[in-house]
């Protein structure tokens, strides 16, 4: 998850650590950090970490050391929001030019889109020297990895667009520069849409075909997902059906590849849990919302505790407001203050909006020189 609990210059703060090391004592085995960004002009959000020249190393090691207690492992979530980078402090760029209600991006140039291996392979060797155990490169939910795959976003007509196999060639060539820059034995994830679940987005057929296509590289570990935050559809992170989400594309997707395959996606409960692992699709579940509801799931669900983490209902929500009280939780389980935490989805979301806009002149005090 994008925690937002960096300190709007980049950085690792305390309040991160502890969060981590929450998870790491709930027994967690491999926790990731979303949306770490390695060029701070395309961030999701800017309580996200940046990993450069002048980045607070000290604190990172703090993370990566509180992260880790119990034999947790600890990746960064390689990002670059592309179309979907946070406007105030971001002028947002895609493989195409968009001018829609909520998105307006200009369409990457061809040399500026041969340049982003070489920076996802910067960043994933940073977090390898800083002591992260893995990385994962981000290619689902909209941003920019996933827009080279989806025909919604990329409509280039150059050797980046037309075919899955030119939507994906960034990500293959992105892959082969990180594996070159960290070598054969750290491990390399990427996370993906089994479908964009949008009209003319990624569709299931391509992503399966997307997924062969990693089967020929080094990827070490695919994560599937789902959704995009493109304005006005439902994302994963505030899908409300009953779980697991995406287990039919696992089985399709255990036939086309050897690769670990994690199922991340509506998992509620233990036996949900049980039966995704029973099934044989799947190596590893992945939990986003549970472990903010429940930081201890992990050591719940092993011991065969029945008692499953009770989640909120929401009635009716702002667009954005349930990912934001599922944020603006992260920040109190981050202080520890978690039983006092009683905001409704729209007051988080104005409190989350609010701390973003202070943390953005921040960001653009320390970036924009
Ligand atoms: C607060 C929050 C932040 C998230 N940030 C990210 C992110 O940075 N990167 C990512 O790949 N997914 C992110 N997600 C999506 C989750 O990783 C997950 O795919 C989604 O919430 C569905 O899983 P769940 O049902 O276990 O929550 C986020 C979800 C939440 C609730």
């Amino acid at each position: 998850m994008s925690d937002s609990l960096a300190n709007g210059k980049g950085d690792s703060t305390p309040a991160q650590a502890k969060l981590y090391e929450r998870w790491a004592k709930g027994g967690v085995g491999l926790s990731i950090v979303g949306e770490v960004q390695g060029d701070a002009r395309y961030p999701e959000k800017p309580g996200n970490l940046v990993f450069h020249e002048s980045s607070h190393l000290k604190a990172l090691q703090t993370l990566v050391k509180k992260a880790t207690v119990n034999g947790a492992h600890l990746w960064a979530q390689l990002g670059h929001a592309g179309a979907l980078s946070h406007p105030p402090i971001s002028q947002p760029v895609g493989p195409s030019a968009l001018d829609v209600a909520g998105i307006q991006c200009r369409a990457l140039l061809v040399n500026e889109v041969q340049q982003l291996p070489a920076m996802f392979a910067k960043t994933a060797l940073f977090a390898k020297n800083v002591g992260f155990g893995g990385v994962q490169i981000h290619a689902a939910h909209g941003f920019l990895l996933s827009q080279f795959l989806s025909p919604l976003f990329n409509s280039r007509q150059d050797s980046y667009g037309g075919s899955i196999e030119a939507r994906a060639s960034i990500i293959v060539e992105t892959i082969k520069k990180v594996r070159k820059a960290v070598g054969p034995r750290f491990p390399i994830g990427i996370k993906i849409n089994s479908s964009d679940m949008i009209e003319g987005g990624l569709t299931p057929k391509d992503a399966l075909e997307f997924v062969r296509i990693l089967d020929g590289t080094s990827i070490d570990l695919i994560e599937i997902s789902g959704g995009t935050y493109f304005p006005g559809t439902k994302s994963s992170s505030e899908g409300a059906a009953k779980g697991p989400y995406f287990l039919d594309f696992a089985e399709q997707a255990r036939g086309a590849t050897k690769i670990p395959l994690m199922l991340t996606g509506g998992f509620k409960s233990h036996q949900q849990a049980v039966d995704a692992l029973a099934s044989g699709h799947v190596d590893l579940v992945g939990l986003a919302r549970a472990l903010v509801v429940e930081p201890n799931v992990a050591n719940l669900w092993l011991a065969k505790e029945v008692s499953d983490p009770s989640f909120p209902s929401f009635e009716s929500t702002p667009e954005g407001g349930v990912t934001a009280w599922y944020t603006m939780r992260l920040s109190a389980l981050s202080q520890g203050h978690e039983d006092d935490f009683s905001l409704s989805p729209a007051d988080a979301l104005a409190i989350y909006e609010q701390r973003d806009k202070l943390r953005s002149v921040q960001w653009l005090k320390r970036f924009n020189k």
